[in-house]
């Protein structure tokens, strides 16, 4: 296939570029008063705000042509109908099977026995081994089996049961799981093993050592009643010695950063009930629907995409800031780090030859406004030009009087300075009009270059069908950059070799072996740890 950097589309979006690439955002929006009305799109009572991107009204147009010259149609279109578009694993790539309205029967059965569970376990009915009722659930766990839960159930915090405590337990650092154990009591702790494949060597371990704390205290037959699991492997699971009555399957269709949807949401169902984790579903399903049929200009996932496509290979933007102005937002940068950079920090094409242009830049983030406190003094002035993301909720979760005004106007006013800048002549004016007069040595330190790309998605309020929304909103643009520079973004290989490094470290860790067939500092890193 012709690579899209050859094509008429990508060449007429590059024209388009070359023309803007001097042009600064102060002087777009100077030109045109209608710019916002121009460059922001709206899907329900959600806002996407475009205008602050480097693009002229007609950029929109061009870039849609690189979605029809891609032929992002056809590969939903193949991707709905279960082709497996994820060549490398041999998989389809199915979750949006997952929250269809009438969902296929396996889903259907496994939905129902989640649903059946949450309500045993909050009405009292599903008790621990000493008749307890069970208050708090640990999911163990990491990547794709942690992030999406961990994320959401943070992000609907205002929505979570008062008598569940969900906690989240990924690391394979001992501290993660002391430090959540500590003050649990095991008699009313449920846990939850998620693991796609059920031998990731993390949730492995901190699986078998919440084991041997749980049968510290209650004895080995009170592993049924405190452990439940989530896995496509329900071999391994019944090898672990979870009951199979007690384990939610899942299936290789269902990418692990793609698996929030599926059994891996049990935590965050516990969290927050099912009827709440349907409306999740619900939002996700929502924003399919828009997907697969709005046309490129008006389709969110999409429009993300090319801007994303636009700024890394038009405009050689190489990292993006997500900047949630939510507190129970705060995970989301972390979620999408996973969901982003494992789908497309790829430089191999579908055809296993160099994809030729920059792919995903590295993204980034923190809730405003703390980062604001923290690191947008580079965004401002650190002379690296980059894109932003803003998104904020019009309603507020927890409205507590005097703070969503607030929160609002530092998200916008921070979108408005990365875009205008300041000039030396606004600098200098601010100084000689301030009272007593500022001395102009300080005038450089005031200039704000500006041009900093961002955009703004404004929601209504965070709620379980929006973030369902959100959350599908960004796997479809991560589905639509993969067509876009044909990546397949639904494999990792660049996770294995690591993994494999570290197991044949570890056993000249705990000394099974003697140090050797490793680099001068790899080995003396261990000799040092071990002397
Ligand atoms: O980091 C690699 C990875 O395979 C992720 O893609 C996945 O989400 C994570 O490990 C956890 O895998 P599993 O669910 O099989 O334990």
């Amino acid at each position: 296939m012709t690579p899209i950097l050859n094509t008429p589309a990508w060449k007429h979006a590059e024209r388009n570029a070359h023309g803007l690439r001097d042009v600064h955002l102060r002087e777009l929006f100077e030109h045109d008063p209608q710019r916002f009305q121009r460059l922001s799109v709206r899907w329900n009572d959600w806002l996407l705000d475009l205008s602050k991107q480097r693009i002229a009204p007609a950029t929109l147009p061009i870039l849609a042509g690189l979605w029809d010259t891609a032929d992002v149609p056809g590969w939903i279109a193949r991707m709905r109908a279960g082709e497996k578009i994820n060549h490398t694993e041999d998989r389809a790539v199915l979750h949006t099977a997952l929250r269809e309205q009438t969902p296929r029967p396996e889903v259907a059965t496994v939905l129902a026995k989640m649903r059946d569970f949450c309500a045993a376990i909050h009405s009292g009915q599903w008790r621990g081994a000493t008749g307890e009722t069970i208050t708090d659930v640990v999911n163990i766990g990491i990547g794709g089996s942690d992030l999406g839960p961990r994320m959401a159930t943070r992000a609907l915090a205002a929505q979570c049961l008062p008598q569940m405590k969900v906690h989240y337990v990924a690391n394979v650092d001992g501290a993660d799981l002391a430090t959540t154990l500590a003050g649990l009591a095991p008699q009313r702790t449920l846990f939850v093993i998620a693991s796609k494949t059920f031998t990731t060597q993390e949730t492995m371990q901190n699986a078998a050592s919440a084991r041997a704390w749980l049968t510290a205290a209650l004895g080995e037959a009170a592993v049924s009643r405190h452990f439940v699991a989530v896995s496509t492997a329900l071999d391994k699971v019944a090898a672990f010695g979870i009951d199979l009555a007690n384990a939610f399957g899942f299936w290789d269709w269902v990418g692990g950063r793609f698996s929030l949807w599926s059994a891996i949401g049990l935590p965050l169902a516990l969290a927050i009930g099912f009827d709440k984790f349907e409306a999740l579903l619900a939002g996700a399903r929502a924003m399919d629907e828009h997907f697969f049929s709005a046309p490129p200009q008006e389709n969110l996932p999409a429009l993300l995409a090319l801007v994303d496509l636009w700024n890394a290979d038009f405009f050689g933007l190489q990292t993006c800031a997500v900047l949630p102005y939510s507190q129970s937002l705060e995970l989301l940068p972390r979620y999408l780090q996973q969901l982003e950079m494992e789908s497309l920090g790829k430089h191999i094409d579908r055809d296993g030859k160099l994809v030729g242009c920059p792919t995903l830049p590295i993204l980034w983030g923190e809730a405003g406004t703390n980062g604001q406190h923290a690191f947008y003094q580079l965004l401002h002035q650190g002379g690296r030009p980059l894109a932003c993301e803003f998104i904020a909720c019009k309603e507020a979760d927890f409205p507590v009087p005097g703070h969503h005004e607030k929160l609002l106007a530092n998200c916008f006013a921070q979108s408005a300075a990365l875009m205008k800048g300041k000039t030396e002549a606004e600098a200098l004016a601010e100084l000689e009009g301030a009272v007593p007069p500022g001395p102009s040595f300080l005038a450089p330190y005031k200039i704000f270059p500006g041009n900093q790309p961002s955009t703004t998605l404004l929601l209504p309020r965070l709620d379980p069908y929006n973030l369902g929304a959100l959350v599908a909103l960004y796997e479809h643009k991560v589905f639509t950059l993969g067509v876009l520079w044909h990546i397949n973004a639904f494999d990792q290989w660049g996770v294995e070799y690591g993994k494999q490094i570290a197991g044949t470290l570890l056993p000249m860790i705990e000394g099974k072996t003697a140090i050797g067939g490793v680099d001068s500092s790899t080995a003396g890193l261990i000799a040092a740890c071990k002397a």
